[in-house]
């Protein structure tokens, strides 16, 4: 089986969590295959606040309605991929650049199901370069206080975010406290969102396996 299979099989079990309202929707290809099996329930659902321009586009084109997370309060779930998870579902973020966005509707979310295929649920954080959304003019800076961390970053050059920031990669981190870590990059001058999801972890993390699915819980 391959992983877009497993990722499919992930979003699918993540319907029987729609239970109606409005839908937090993150981003990323395991999260299209979420929008595109949430189609088929469309008339469950009111509509959904999502977590990039891209994911808005792919729910426009499905006739599923997008509200402004402004217009309609705190979400009863947020369903979201990510790009590693560790067995206390403290996630690594932001590979497709959405990180911020992500990050507060997790955030406004009662319940954040993430879903993956397997390869995702790592015993440590920090093989996928951990992204770091900065404001444009901190790049270097942030960058040398990213060094001083003990990590290698990389810019994501010729990415610009949907809040028109830029993205710093950084390599090399094994990332044992991954709450403290979120806390102490956060405090840098110019970070905007880290992609370390701990201080507001999944609550629930589906699988895709070759065997089917496999549901992870803290
Ligand atoms: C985007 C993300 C995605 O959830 C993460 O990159 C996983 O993507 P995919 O489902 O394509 O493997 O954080 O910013």
């Amino acid at each position: 089986m391959t992983p877009d299979e497993m990722k499919r099989l992930a979003a699918e079990a993540a319907l029987e969590h729609v239970q109606g309202g409005i839908i937090g929707v993150g981003t990323g290809s395991t999260v299209n295959h979420f929008i595109d099996l949430l189609a088929g329930v469309k008339h469950r659902i009111d509509g959904a606040v999502s977590s990039s321009e891209a994911s808005s586009a792919r729910l426009r084109a499905h006739g599923i309605e997008v509200f402004e997370l402004n217009d309609v309060g705190d979400l009863d779930l947020y369903v979201d991929g990510a790009d590693e998870s560790n067995r206390q579902l403290h996630l690594i973020k932001g590979g497709g650049g959405a990180l911020t966005r992500e990050k507060i509707v997790a955030a406004a979310s009662r319940r954040f199901v993430c879903i993956a295929d397997e390869s995702k649920l790592v015993e440590v954080l920090g093989a996928f370069p951990l992204p770091v959304e900065v404001i444009p003019m901190a790049r270097s800076y942030v960058a040398r206080q990213m060094v001083a961390l003990g990590g290698t970053p990389r810019w994501r050059e010729s990415f610009v975010t949907d809040n028109g920031n830029h993205i710093l990669d950084v390599h090399g981190l094994e990332i044992l406290r991954p709450t403290e870590l979120e806390q102490q990059i956060n405090n840098i001058a110019g970070v905007v969102t880290v992609g370390i999801f701990a201080l507001r972890p999944a609550d629930l993390l589906i699988l895709g396996t070759p065997e089917g699915t496999r549901v992870v819980e803290p």
